[in-house]
This record gives structure tokens, C-alpha cells and sequence, in this order.
């Protein structure tokens, strides 16, 4: 069955005209443009809006999604002969309520996080199971998503897939004070890489749904010719000028600092793991610079200049680099996005040429910041949604 989604249709509509171009929407809209899906007389709102439920066709992905399997005959004939499309929404929601409490839904969180983590089972001696299996449990026990990048203990929990169930536990990887999947062992081993990088990209388009670069000015600065459009000052990170001993202000080919400038403010708070993700007193990733170099303090960032997330966000530590994150709107806009991507089948988005619209998950986020971001609401609240159960 094709679905017609109110996101996909916004998308499809905003690759197809460039941003700046006046008949996008936008801030001053004046909403006479044809293709304009806040328009109410606009094509695909008229598309959108003759949409028709069909409980049994939602059910049947909901069913797949939430518990793996195909719904019953039982079940679906309780939707199909439910008197009315009220009868049929009642029954659907409280089947969906029955998959969400199912044992089968802890097996398919472990699915949704391996994949959203792109980690799971064994490498090299490192369990890569306990950062999906602690974001698995906390959806199960409809805990709050912030979690995530804020908790401090029981961080490396185990799964049972003979049981489906969770068993508490802290990691072991010396770490001090904890910071949800920040710290975790599997990830940090997963991901590791020269200059810690790697590990800053995947909390980057995993928390973020993007790619760097990152927080992009509004007011782009020339350097060598070059149009550079990150907000940290040019000489905040390290470059052969001051310091650093990899020229991070380069503008040859590409304008390094572009990326970096946010990047080289976050890698510190990464580097003392080592390879197998456990913590150690002092740094412990490579630079491309010989086979067993080191980097040093101030190859990211020249001496005195603090640790951030994001310009005028200093974060000293890993927990407050998780608060911060924590209380970055678009860290849960990016949540949400996820969680109707998956239950619409949509490709993952950092990969996925359609961008999901803040606008169109608007609704649905307001309800998920109100919640206090617990993860099963929101994907009950996703998998309920006209968006989902229409077609
Ligand atoms: C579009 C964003 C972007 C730009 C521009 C960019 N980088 Fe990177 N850089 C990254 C990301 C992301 C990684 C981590 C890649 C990975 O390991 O998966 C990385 C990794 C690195 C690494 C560690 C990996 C390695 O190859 O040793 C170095 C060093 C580096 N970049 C230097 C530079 C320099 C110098 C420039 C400019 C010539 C530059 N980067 C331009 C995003 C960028």
C-alpha cells in the first residue's frame, strides 16, 4: 500500500525549490503559492486532506513494527468488524496499547536502537549490546529519551532475547560520572578513530539527525577566498598558526573549520577512551600525523579555549556536554523525526534525501517535551497519529 504522508509530500515539495526561493515556505509566506503545503487550497493539502482512515492497514504495520509479527485473525477481525470507524479507531488503539506492552516490543526496541546506534552483538571482545539495550529498556519502561545523554547510573544494561528482558548494570570503563550513552564502553570502542572524531560524528547524526557541519552562521566570514559558515571565531580552534599541528584553518580544498570549529570543541570530551572504550588519565586517540602519535590538548583547540557543545555553550565534561544536548530543542525534534521515519519505513535520515519538516512532527513534539520526552508515549502518539492510520 502506497501512503500518502503529510511529510513526504512537505519534503518532496521543499527538495524541489531551493531555499531561498521566494515561493517556499518560510517566515512572511503570503501563502498564495500553488505548492504550499501550509496553503489549505494547496494540492497536496487537498490530496492530504482525502485521506481516509484504514485501521487494518495501520494495524498491520503497527503490528509488524511494534512486535515483529504479523497481527492475528482474531486481531484483525476485531478492527474489521468493529461497527464504525469510531469502533475501529477504539479497536486499533487498544490493540496498539497490547503491542506496546507486549514482551515482543523489548525485542523490537533492541532492533530500532541497534540499528539507530549502528552497533550490536560482539566485535573484537566489546559488547556492543549495552548502549541499544539501555535505550531499549528505557523505552520499555516508557522512561524519558534525555536519558540517553543524562543518566548517570545503570548505563550498561544486558537483554535476554530468551526472555526479552533487561537486567540492570553500571559499565565498567573507569569512568567517573557517567552520561547516559555518552560514556558507554561499546560506543566509544565502536567508533573510535584519530582525533576522536568518529565518536562526535555519531552523537552528531544520531542526537541531531545531521551531518556536520553544525550550527551554521547567519553571517558567514571570508577566509583565503573562501565563505566560512560556522559561529566559533576562526582562531578558537587550532590550526598550524597556534598551535595545532594539523592545519584545521585550511581552506585549499575545503574549509575544514567549516566542520571543525564546532567538532574540535566537542573531540576533547571523547579522547582519553582508548580503543576498547574504556576511560584512562590522559588522551588516548591518534592523529594521522605517524602510526603511534598521540594527539595532543592543543592539536583541537589552542590552550584556555573551553570545551562546547555549541558557541557560548561551554560543556567542561561529558555530562554537561548530555545536559546541554539534553535541552537542545532539535535533539528532540530529532527523536520524534526518527520515530515517525521508522514507523512510516522511511529511510534513515541523515542518509535519506527527503528531509522531515519541523512543522510536520510540530504537534506530536509539543506533546513529547509536555510528556517529559517519555519514549513510549511518543510512539504511541506516532503510530496513532492521522499521519499513520490514514492512506
Ligand atoms: C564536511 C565536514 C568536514 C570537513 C569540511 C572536514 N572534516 Fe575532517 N572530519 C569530519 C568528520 C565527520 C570526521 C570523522 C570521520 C570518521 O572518522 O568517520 C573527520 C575526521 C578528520 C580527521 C581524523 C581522521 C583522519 O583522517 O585522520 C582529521 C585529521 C580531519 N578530519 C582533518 C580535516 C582537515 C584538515 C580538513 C580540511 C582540509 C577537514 N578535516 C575537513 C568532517 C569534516
Amino acid at each position: 500500500m502506497k501512503r500518502i504522508s503529510a511529510f513526504l509530500l512537505v519534503a518532496t515539495a521543499s527538495v524541489v525549490a531551493p531555499a531561498c526561493d521566494p515561493g517556499v515556505d518560510g517566515p512572511g509566506d503570503n501563502n498564495t503559492d500553488p505548492d504550499d503545503p501550509t496553503n489549505p487550497a494547496d494540492e497536496w493539502n487537498k490530496k492530504l486532506d482525502a485521506r481516509k482512515p484504514d485501521y487494518n492497514a495501520a494495524l498491520r504495520i503497527a503490528s509488524l513494527r511494534l512486535i515483529g509479527e504479523l497481527p492475528t485473525m482474531t486481531q484483525i477481525n476485531l478492527v474489521a468488524n468493529a461497527a464504525d470507524d469510531a469502533g475501529k479507531k477504539a479497536a486499533y488503539e487498544g490493540l496498539v496499547d497490547s503491542f506496546l506492552a507486549d514482551p515482543r516490543f523489548s525485542r523490537q526496541m533492541m532492533v530500532y536502537f541497534r540499528d539507530l546506534f549502528r552497533m550490536g552483538g560482539t566485535v573484537n571482545t566489546v559488547d556492543l549490546e549495552t548502549a541499544p539495550a539501555f535505550a531499549a529498556s528505557l523505552a520499555v519502561a516508557n522512561d524519558s529519551y534525555m536519558k540517553l545523554l543524562t543518566a548517570t547510573t545503570g548505563t550498561c544494561p544486558t537483554f535476554s532475547a530468551a526472555t526479552n528482558t533487561f537486567t540492570a548494570a553500571n559499565c565498567a570503563n573507569n569512568v567517573t560520572t557517567h552520561a547516559g550513552v555518552l560514556t558507554n564502553p561499546g560506543m566509544n570502542a565502536h567508533f573510535t578513530s584519530n582525533f576522536a572524531f568518529r565518536r562526535v560524528d555519531w552523537v552528531q547524526r544520531t542526537f541531531n539527525c545531521q551531518k556536520f557541519p553544525a550550527d551554521l552562521s547567519e553571517t558567514p566570514e571570508t577566509y583565503g577566498g573562501k565563505l566560512y559558515t560556522g559561529k566559533f571565531p576562526w582562531l578558537s580552534v587550532a590550526g598550524k598558526t597556534n598551535g595545532g599541528r594539523v592545519d584545521f584553518h585550511d581552506v585549499q580544498s575545503v574549509v575544514c573549520m567549516g566542520c571543525h570549529n564546532v567538532m574540535n570543541h566537542i573531540a576533547p570530551l571523547f579522547a582519553n577512551f582508548n580503543e576498547t572504550g574504556q576511560m584512562t588519565a590522559a588522551i588516548a586517540v591518534k592523529t594521522p600525523l605517524g602510526a603511534n602519535d598521540l594527539a595532543r590538548a592543543t592539536d583541537f583547540l589552542p590552550a584556555g579555549e573551553p570545551f562546547a557543545y555549541r558557541l557560548g555553550q561551554a560543556t567542561p565534561d561529558l555530562p554537561s556536554l548530555g545536559t546541554a544536548m539534553a535541552a537542545d530543542p532539535e535533539v528532540a525534534r530529532c527523536a520524534v523525526k526518527r520515530f515517525v521515519n521508522w514507523a512510516q519505513g522511511k529511510e534513515e535520515i541523515t542518509t535519506a534525501l527527503t528531509l522531515v519538516p519541523d512543522t510536520v512532527i510540530q504537534t506530536q513534539t509539543e506533546a513529547f517535551v509536555a510528556s517529559g520526552f517519555k519514549i513510549k508515549d511518543l510512539i504511541r502518539g506516532v503510530f496513532t497519529s492521522d499521519d499513520f492510520v490514514k492512506f
